[in-house]
């Protein structure tokens, strides 16, 4: 992503004077998908693709953003009955918001923005674009607001102006990016550790379905609330138990009657998948890519037979990469679309994505497209 295509737009737009350009990235996840709002672990890093946006203040009390990729244009006040209408523009004005409802004053501003990490391939585009302006906001108006609060006004901004409750994965590994470096963090303590990651005689890769998902009203909540109906029914015999980390399958199978068959399965996965973290952990101590792989294909089975997010498109693209021999494959992300994630031996790679990629277009008539992962920083200025 180019900051002078975005400065030579804002320019154009903002008759002729330039302000602060500020990038945040978007991010992949090793393992560790739907545990974050259950209290567990996550192992996310960030990507060399995420959103750019030149800033300058303009001291009045109005916003005027410009979408480069859209091409759109929109203005909007820092009131709550200000909010614009243009979805993308909600990210902004809800950053804006969650800043000011915590007591920091900020101002207006004119912006033009542009972003090079796919929309709906669960990589979080949107928490780039939140982190970005989050960022930028903190330090255009020296508000002293520290890292982890940046990210949650990502996140509140997700679930008071974009209808997603998510976690907060996707804006800690945007703000907290470190190129080379994966990130494990508990999401209950949130306490966190780098981890170095260059697997040697192996590669990630994404491979985008192009089966684009769609987190806001979705199915995404619902599975936030089985979770909660499953903590809630553990509780009663197990009061210490605050989030599904917490939780055992025997704890679970004790309430196996008194909630729906689909909560158990919601609830099973997770209970699996917070435990496929820590065994990734341990196997990276031990450069064990095999046992990692496996957790990840365990991880896939999960979430397409028991967390139900997963796709026609993106199950194919799992068995290719099984059929291929890949050390581990799994779709990413929130689900409904999107992409794999897939672990790959250097010596099958090229045979790997060719195969698979000839395979897809064959059986969907679509091409599907493929991302090596490059881990990189989190949100910065850059001019
Ligand atoms: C989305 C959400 C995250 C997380 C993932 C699934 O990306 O924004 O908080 O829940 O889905 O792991």
């Amino acid at each position: 992503m180019e900051m002078e295509h975005v400065r030579s737009r804002f320019i154009k737009h903002f008759n002729g004077e330039t302000g602060s350009v500020y990038a945040s990235p978007g991010r992949i996840n090793l393992i560790g998908e739907h545990t974050d709002y259950n209290g567990g672990f996550v192992f996310p890093g960030a990507v060399d693709k995420g959103m750019i946006a030149e800033i300058k203040l303009n001291g009045t009390d109005k916003v005027r953003a410009y979408s480069i990729d859209l091409k759109d244009y929109v203005e909007f006040g820092l009131n709550e009955e200000d909010a614009p209408h243009a979805s993308w523009a909600k990210y902004i004005f809800g950053v804006c918001r969650e800043i000011i409802k915590r007591g920091y004053k900020i101002g207006g501003f004119d912006t033009a923005f542009a972003g090079d990490v796919p929309l709906g391939a669960g990589m979080s585009s949107s928490a780039a674009l939140e982190s970005t302006f989050a960022f930028a906001l903190n330090d255009m108006f020296n508000l002293g607001i520290d890292k982890f609060e940046l990210a949650r006004i990502g996140q509140s901004t997700e679930h008071n102006y974009c209808g997603v409750m998510c976690g907060i994965m996707d804006q800690f590994a945007s703000v907290f990016g470190k190129e080379g470096s994966l990130m494990r963090l508990d999401c209950r303590s949130m306490e966190y550790e780098y981890f170095p990651f260059h697997p040697k005689g192996y590669r990630l890769v994404l491979i985008d379905s192009v089966v684009k998902h769609v987190l806001v009203d979705s199915p995404y909540n619902k599975r936030r609330q089985s979770c909660e109906r499953a903590v809630a029914a553990i509780q009663k015999n197990h009061p210490h138990v605050e989030f599904l980390r917490d939780a055992t399958m025997d704890m679970l199978n004790e309430v196996k009657a008194e909630i729906s068959a689909e909560d158990y399965m919601r609830a099973e996965y997770v209970i699996g998948e917070v435990q496929r973290v820590l065994n990734v952990c341990d196997a990276l101590e031990k450069d064990d890519y095999e046992t990692v792989g496996k957790n990840m294909y365990e991880t896939h089975a999960g979430m397409s037979k028991l967390y139900e997010v997963s796709c026609e498109e993106l199950d194919f693209l799992n068995d290719i990469a099984k059929e291929c021999g890949v050390t581990g494959s799994r779709i990413m992300g929130g689900g409904f679309g999107g992409c794999t994630i897939n672990l790959v031996k250097d010596e099958i790679y090229d045979k790997f994505i060719e195969t698979a990629l000839a395979k897809y277009k064959e059986k969907y008539g679509k091409t599907a497209k493929v991302y090596a992962v490059k881990i990189s920083d989190g949100s910065r200025r850059l001019a």
